[in-house]
């Protein structure tokens, strides 16, 4: 059992809490297997599992039908590996050299594309009696990280000489899969499926070929492949604003807090830091204690909107590093009552897409930067290995959304 129950948020007090429902992400994998019939799913659990939290969303994410885990950072895959999560995990960059031995020590697998890095896992599986899988990236043209087209056949040809390494796959990564249909995906995946064939004529075709992110696991099934590396489409979330609606999934994530003080303010107050909210007439303003320390971001002063009791108002003011203000006219709201800034509350609900359309950001960063210091309540959530409901009551961890 992971992350904290309501009663521990109550008795800790805890104003503002994440609600993380694994049933979803588990449904959403569900439907990306069903997408991907004959590939296996990855799910990218990268920033905290894009801030729903792991290891807990990792686990869902397998119950739900993925088979490997991704990653960007060895401590990403320390802390799962910790948990006692034993399938593959792929490090999607780098890491320095001196990080080669922990990566086997841990049953890693690396993504590779600079032969002092490849150098170093060799000597580190070695020196560990093991054999590393790797998965060698080409750069297709993000150019962010991997090794040209050209030079994949080379590079196979020095990787498959290093002693303790295994070449498992070769990878790219879409830059415009958001946008449906644009030339350039489809030219990342000739020039990645070129590199394929090239390799399959000189016997040096791997295991495992993968390309698609969420986005072409959705709408391109050309690029599928081997498999599919997912990451925002598991929480629920779109890839793009062109998906909304494109698939069944699910949205795992609601943040919520519990209003801390409701006043009368007269007419003529005004509201937070540098006054910018002014009342011509009096109204109950209520405060609620979540600011940008939350990850609930400065650029809503004045422009998000946000549940209370099933209603919407908008955030009045300036978000503080820990509270803002909401002016709710003459409402009746209470000490104590749930606000919810993401996630449904009746028959409303604030998107995270809606956030970020506000300023200028997307749903993936929105989520993502909601830090540690805001606790996770998982629902949902399944026992390790009976396939069981957790004998926990989602309802007593209802927080009045
Ligand atoms: C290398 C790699 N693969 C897959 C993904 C998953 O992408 P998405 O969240 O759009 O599905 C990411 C995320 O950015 C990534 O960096």
């Amino acid at each position: 059992m992971t992350g904290f129950t309501k009663a521990e948020i109550e008795d800790r007090g805890h104003p503002v809490w994440a609600e993380v429902d694994l049933g979803a992400i588990r449904h959403n994998v569900g439907v990306l297997r069903a997408l991907a019939p004959s590939s296996e799913v990855m799910a990218a659990v990268k920033g905290y599992a894009y801030g729903h939290g792991n290891p807990a969303s990792a686990r869902a994410a397998l119950q739900g039908g993925a088979t490997r885990i991704g990653v960007a950072r060895v401590g990403e895959a320390i802390h799962l590996r910790a948990d006692g999560i034993e399938t593959p995990i792929h490090v999607f960059t780098e890491p320095p050299p001196e990080a080669a031995g922990t990566m086997i020590e841990l049953g890693l697998t690396p993504a590779v594309y600079t032969s002092q890095f490849a150098a170093a896992l060799s000597d580190a599986a070695v020196a560990a009696a093991r054999t590393v899988p790797i998965h060698v990236k080409i750069d297709t043209g993000m150019h962010r990280v991997g090794l040209p087209p050209d030079d994949v056949e080379d590079a196979l040809l020095e990787l498959r000489a290093l002693p303790g390494i295994e070449v498992e796959g070769i990878w790219s990564h879409l830059a415009v899969a958001d946008v449906p249909g644009h030339p350039f995906t489809s030219k990342q995946l000739e020039l990645f499926e070129d590199v394929d064939r090239n390799l399959d004529r000189s016997g040096m075709r791997p295991r495992y070929r993968h390309i698609a992110n969420s986005a072409a696991t959705i709408s391109m099934p050309a690029s599928h492949l081997d498999l599919v590396r997912c990451g925002i489409a598991c929480y629920g979330l779109w890839p793009g604003p062109a998906f909304v609606g494109s698939a069944d999934l699910r949205p795992a994530m609601a943040l919520r807090a519990r209003t801390n003080m409701v006043k009368s303010v007269p007419a003529g107050g005004a509201l937070s830091y540098g006054l910018t909210y002014g009342l011509e007439r009096s109204a109950r303003v209520v405060t609620v204690p979540a600011g940008y320390a939350d990850g609930y971001g400065r650029g809503f002063s004045g422009r998000a909107s946000l549940l209370i009791n099933g209603t919407r108002y908008r955030v009045s003011g300036t978000v503080c590093m820990d509270q803002f203000m909401v002016d709710v006219g003459d409402d009746d709201v209470e000490i104590g009552d749930v606000a919810t800034l993401i996630g449904s509350d009746g028959d409303e609900r604030i998107a995270a897409e809606e956030l970020a359309g506000l300023t200028g950001t997307i749903n993936y960063e929105i989520t993502t930067r909601i830090p540690s210091r805001v606790p996770r309540v998982y629902l949902n959530e399944l026992r390790l290995n009976d396939g069981d409901e957790v004998g926990r009551d989602d309802g007593e961890r209802d927080h009045g959304g």
